[in-house]
């Protein structure tokens, strides 16, 4: 395989980490954004001792302007990126009618205008190229919402409009977009929900069990694949059978 230059957004979390370790094991260079740096240099210390080499750039994903020097920041760290995945997630959970203004906007401006933000200096590069894997972390609950999460499931419903839509505007460069849409995995994200709430939700997973972050980035390095360059504007669900769309 073509050793490729990856930017992970949010790899310093669950799901994230394991992506960045899949792609790193299959050669490629890796980098995740981060807004805490002390965190972040703990976190890449800790990947080094397990053997990746993951590069940290400063950049909040929420804004254009400081998604802008990230990418920036990683083409002048280690070159022009090849493979985006659009990973990084917050939840503000609560039900619609004690929904805050601040509440809805955290969410919709960290896990969807963040897919313009930091896309949108990506794409021109990859045009130009020739060949790019754009891949989008999405949810079950964008698929199915979700009680208490409004601002979550339209943001990650907004995800795989996007996907959609670039899969078709840069079909004919080499570029596939997808969608991983994963369900409730075992991460600071998920063990947050409270535990009662968490039990009621574990136990409509026909598998039996929430998933594993390696599971998700297993589908992830599936789409970065050269073979799998006839595969756009998918969205896979993995979650362990608790919704299946068709
Ligand atoms: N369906 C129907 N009713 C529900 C419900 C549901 N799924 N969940 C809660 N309710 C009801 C309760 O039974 C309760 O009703 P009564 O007042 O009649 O008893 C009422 O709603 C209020 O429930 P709570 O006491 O739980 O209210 P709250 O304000 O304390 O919390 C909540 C509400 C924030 C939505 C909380 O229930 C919660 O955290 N739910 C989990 C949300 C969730 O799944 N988040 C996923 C986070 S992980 C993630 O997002 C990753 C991913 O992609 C999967």
């Amino acid at each position: 395989m073509t050793a490729r230059i990856a930017l992970v957004t949010g790899g310093t979390g669950g799901i994230g980490s394991a992506i960045v370790k899949r792609l790193a094991a299959l050669g490629h260079k890796v980098a995740s954004n981060y807004r805490d740096e002390a965190k972040a240099r703990t976190w890449q210390a800790h990947m080094q001792s397990q053997g990746v080499d993951a590069a940290i750039v400063p950049g909040d994903v929420s804004s254009p302007e400081t998604a802008e020097k990230l990418v920036h920041g990683v083409e002048k760290q280690l070159g022009p990126i090849d493979i985006l995945i659009n990973n990084a997630g917050i939840t503000r959970d609560t039900t619609f009618h004690k929904m805050s203004a601040l509440q809805w906007q955290e969410v919709i401006n960290t896990n969807l205008n963040s897919c313009f933000n930091v896309t949108r200096p990506v794409i021109e590069g990859m045009r130009n190229r020739k060949w790019g894997r754009i891949i989008q972390i999405s949810s079950i609950n964008g698929q199915k919402g979700q009680y208490g999460q409004a601002n979550y499931a339209a943001s990650k419903a907004g995800m795989h409009g996007f996907t959609i839509s670039l899969a078709q505007e840069n079909a004919k460069f080499g570029i596939t977009v997808n969608t991983v849409s994963p369900g409730y995995v075992a991460t600071e994200m998920v063990m947050a929900v409270p535990e009662d709430v968490r039990n009621k939700i574990a136990a409509q997973i026909p598998i039996g069990r929430l998933g594993e972050p390696d599971e998700i980035a297993y589908a992830v390095a599936f789409f970065v694949n050269d073979e799998a360059r006839w595969i756009t504007g998918a969205n896979l669900a993995i979650n362990g059978g608790q919704y299946m769309g068709w």
